[in-house]
């Protein structure tokens, strides 16, 4: 069996890694609030109705930003209805998912939520049905600190302090039919300029100034789109001062269907670093073009395994439905991995991602009404990355076989070298995309005196191996032995189709 070599120098770095990258999505879809991280009367429920054992799975996630409250939703979404009195809170239809949203659970909560769970909001703004005035007031609501009507309402309504909300998403796919109020790139970029500004106007920092705003403007929603990646180009040539963020979305799929779907399926690591290669030649392309020193980057704030291809089976027009709640799969953690892998390996130009969704709704945590919680198969390789996946990734050269798929060729092994300088500590995450146990030799000899600390597989004889409430631990991480380090080189046999990560120090 022929060895795959793969070699990493500590100078050659891709980029920082932002702690950002490790963010998730919470919106108000299905069961992703409502019964998901929210469900007063349920055992663990505090006295907000937030369910600690949903808290204390996000927070061993390591999730640092989340996301609110859309996605397609908030396309549709007066914030206005979310404040307040709960029992003088309006229902009201919401289109994006044909389902009722009772508006009990809003800003306040949201950022309630956020605390206790401690991690970092980031606000989306409806540029749907909502104006660049309704997104000024939110923010005011939000951020100023006293003395306006929406400052002196959310003290009213009992917090005194502002939010001092970083991260603004200005709108959601707003190229995607399907958006509420969908517009064209140029109606877009102008909408989101004037928006943007107005948000800037009413920071308390200058844009360059630390803490000050960081505002993210819609790139397309998919490579596939045909608008993709004029829409891109178009809405940066209009906003590019203001923007600290162009953001993608991609969503891959197993389809049975496909010529060979399994291979098909796994070369979707590589199609994500393609997709983030033009986006970022695109960013590069406006930059020039303006002669600007600004640097716009991105945030990938969708992404994930979702079968988008399968029938939504709930109702029409009742509350909180069960939406979107994939069971992942041992293949669709495989694929995971290699998406975590792509991400890492951008980290130049990823600044922010999130993985979408974060409970019930395509997300690694699943809730009962009333019950447990489960840790489903894409859980680990995030927790993993999130824990170690730290200070800087290093390019790693590889010398291994290719095979071909739906998208062109790719890797057969799936790699990211991380190097965290502070902890002393270097983590090669690598999934295993052949059908044959792989012979890797990993050259780390720039770091020195290297001994592996660590060294678990993820790996299943039945790809379609799921976790479930009934035997939740069917596809874990399983510790190995740890492996031996010889003149700066490591050895490591991979399992057949098998996601590991393998932790040295020096
Ligand atoms: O995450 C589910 C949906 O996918 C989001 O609402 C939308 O932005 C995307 O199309």
């Amino acid at each position: 069996m022929a060895k795959t070599k793969i070699f990493a120098d500590r100078n050659l770095k891709v980029g920082n890694i932002d702690q950002n990258i490790y963010g998730s999505f919470l919106e108000h879809l299905g069961r992703a609030v409502y019964e998901g991280i929210y469900e007063p009367g349920h055992p663990t429920a505090d006295q907000d109705g937030f369910r600690e054992d949903v808290l204390a799975l996000i927070r061993e996630l390591g999730v640092p930003i989340v996301r609110y409250p859309g996605g397609n939703f908030v396309s549709g979404y007066d914030w206005k209805d979310g404040i307040g009195p709960r029992s003088a809170r309006k229902k009201r239809l919401d289109l994006a998912w044909t389902s009722i949203e009772s508006n009990e659970f809003g800003t306040d909560e949201f950022m309630r939520w956020c605390k206790k769970a401690g991690v970092q909001p980031m606000l989306a703004v409806n540029m749907g049905t909502g104006t660049p005035k309704d997104a000024l007031e939110l923010f005011e609501y939000c951020n100023h600190p006293s003395g306006t009507y929406y400052s002196d309402l959310r003290r009213q309504n009992g917090v005194q302090q502002p939010y001092g909300v970083q991260y603004w998403c200005i709108g959601n796919e707003m190229d995607g039919e399907w958006q509420i109020c969908g517009l064209d790139a140029e109606s877009y970029g102008k909408k989101a300029l004037q928006t943007a500004r107005m948000l800037r106007w009413a920071d308390a920092k200058k844009a360059d100034e630390p803490g000050a705003v960081k505002l993210v403007v819609c790139g397309s929603c998919h490579c596939d789109m045909p608008t993709y990646p004029e829409w891109d180009r178009i809405v940066l040539e209009q906003t590019y001062e203001e923007a600290n963020f162009l953001s993608m979305h991609r969503y891959y799929e197993y389809r049975p269907s496909s010529p060979d779907p399994l291979m098909d399926f796994l070369g979707s690591a590589e199609n994500m670093g393609e997709f983030i290669d033009t986006v970022k030649a695109t960013i590069r392309y406006v930059q020039t073009k303006k002669r600007s020193r600004h640097r716009v980057n991105i945030s990938f704030d969708e992404w994930n395994i979702w079968t988008v291809s399968a029938p939504r089976t709930a109702p029409d027009w009742v509350s909180a439905p069960a939406l979107l709640e994939d069971r992942y799969t041992f293949r669709d953690m495989l694929v995971f991995g290699g998406l975590l892998n792509t991400l890492l390996n951008h980290c130049d130009i990823v600044k922010a991602a999130c993985l979408a969704q974060l409970v019930n709704v395509i997300a690694p945590i699943l809730t009962k009404k009333g019950g447990g919680v489960l840790r489903q198969t894409t859980f680990y390789p995030f927790r993993y990355a999130s824990q170690y996946g730290r200070g800087e990734t290093i390019l790693s050269i590889s010398d291994c076989r290719t095979f071909d798929n739906f998208y062109g060729e790719a890797k057969r092994i799936n790699e990211a070298i991380t190097h965290d300088a502070q902890e002393r500590q270097v983590c090669a995450f690598v999934c295993n995309y052949s059908e044959n146990a792989e012979d890797v030799e990993l050259e780390l000899r720039s770091f020195g005196d290297l001994r592996c600390e660590e060294f678990v597989t993820m790996q299943s004889a039945d790809l379609g191996a799921i976790n479930t409430f009934d035997d939740p631990a069917r596809v874990v991480p399983v510790p190995q032995e740890p492996c031996a380090v010889c003149d700066g080189k490591a050895e490591v046999r991979l399992a057949p189709m098998s996601w590991n990560f393998l932790r040295f120090r020096y």
